[in-house]
């Protein structure tokens, strides 16, 4: 559907308007394409190394994955608070996030071995790693970031394509989505009790970590006892 103000600005619009919106629509489309391909690859490598793993070790080191590539809208208000030029290199190269895929695993080990396996592939290009564990952001935040390039074979040929990998326990992202809500629900003002709040949370949440990864390795390594065999 439509708003008013579209309708309006088709019908005054002459036929060059229209064709540069069309060109200027299948610009943005093409842009954003490589970033749903570069999403496609590093899921792919995921799942590969998660179905393998749950195979090979009888373990699945990862819940779930999830991706999303920045709209153009959200491309264009980013670069422009970034002070980027609103031309396509220069936010290909200034922006890192616009393709985004969020891997969560159940163990603070789990989360470095999956980095780990992904980024040494022979076509993965670490260009950044921010690592929000070892060094939690002051109001608690943890998680660790990757910022990779991937290959996309493409008709003309293979095209470096930025994706950053967020990595994170199911307890990190536990906080993260309600840290994310709060800040959303207050506009940016959040009462000084809720903030403490969930600095608080954080380092519960930092705590549950740390024992269930005491308690998965303990479960892990336990051998029952063979049973006794009567003769
Ligand atoms: P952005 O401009 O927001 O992308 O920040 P940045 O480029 O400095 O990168 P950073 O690694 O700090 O953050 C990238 C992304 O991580 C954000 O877009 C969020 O998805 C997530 N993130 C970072 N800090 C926080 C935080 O304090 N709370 C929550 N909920 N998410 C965060
Ligand atoms: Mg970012």
């Amino acid at each position: 559907m439509l708003s008013a103000s579209t309708v309006q600005l088709l019908e005054s619009a002459d036929s060059t308007t229209i064709s540069d919106l069309n060109a200027l629509r299948e610009t943005v489309s093409r842009f954003l394409m490589r970033y749903r391909f570069g999403i496609s690859e590093v899921e792919t490598k995921l799942t590969i190394l998660r179905e393998e793993l749950n195979v090979t070790a009888g373990y699945n080191p990862i819940e779930s994955i999830s991706s999303r590539v920045k709209t153009m809208e959200g491309v264009l208000e980013k670069a422009a608070r970034k002070s980027i030029d609103l031309d396509l290199d220069a936010i290909k190269n200034g922006l890192s996030d616009i393709a985004g895929v969020r891997v969560i695993c159940s163990f603070v080990s789990d989360v470095y071995r999956i980095m780990e396996l992904l980024t040494s592939q022979d076509d993965i290009t670490v260009l950044e790693v921010k690592d929000y564990i070892a060094r939690p952001k002051p109001n608690g935040y943890r998680s660790l970031h990757v910022i990779l390039e991937v290959p996309v074979f493409l008709s003309g040929g293979p095209e470096p394509v930025r994706v950053e990998v967020q990595f994170r326990t199911i307890a990190m992202d536990f906080w993260a989505s309600l840290e994310h809500k709060t800040y959303y629900k207050y506009d940016k003002q959040v009462p000084q009790h809720l903030i403490d709040g969930l600095t608080e949370a954080a380092d519960t949440a930092a705590h549950l970590d740390e024992t269930m990864e005491r308690l998965h390795h303990e479960v892990r390594g336990y051998r029952p006892p063979s049973p006794d065999i009567a003769i």
